[in-house]
């Protein structure tokens, strides 16, 4: 038997619809932001969390728009179950998100131990990077740290960041 303990479940799917009626003129917000919670709210049931859907709510939302030197530094959201990107708009070789590794007392452990692959996705990869494409929904754990490459080209990149948190 082999198990897999402390395990970090990441939601990815694609739903290009929404980001089609989030551009258009119909802005019509109600479906995107029902989407959001009914996606967190499967991951927050996935990660074994007691939680209720009545309670869930999007506590932020804000809009990224990325050109040329856009990016985002290490970071996690404080006071927030999940938290997640929709990808509205992805221009050619612009930035992308990397996940890192959430388990601190693992640097010390990977400071002495070599890995086998470092180009394949393994439990103690220290950083994972996912190249979105337009409509891509992406959920994880609010405590899950992130970031985003500089971006090296003008094209745009535009994506929807939210939190979501049941004790509001
Ligand atoms: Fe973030």
């Amino acid at each position: 038997m082999m198990y897999s303990l402390f395990p970090t479940p990441v939601f990815h799917e694609n739903h290009k619809h929404l980001c089609e009626r989030f551009n258009s003129s119909q802005n019509d917000f109600k479906i995107v932001s029902d989407t959001l919670l009914d996606k967190g709210f499967e991951l927050i049931k996935r990660m074994g969390l007691k939680t209720n859907y009545n309670n869930l709510k999007i506590k932020d939302i804000w809009l990224e728009t990325f050109k040329e030197y856009s990016n985002q530094e290490y970071h996690v959201h404080y006071n927030s179950l999940v938290s997640g990107f929709l990808f509205l708009e992805v221009g050619k070789d612009t930035s992308f998100p990397i996940f890192c590794d959430p388990r601190s007392n693992t640097l010390l452990y990977k400071d002495i131990n070599e890995l086998e692959n470092k180009d394949e996705v393994s439990a103690m990869s220290e950083r994972v990077n996912i190249k979105p494409q337009q409509g891509d929904l992406i959920i994880f754990p609010s405590y899950l740290p992130h970031m985003f490459t500089v971006q090296k080209n003008n094209n745009i990149l535009r994506f929807i960041h939210f939190n979501l948190h049941d004790k509001l």
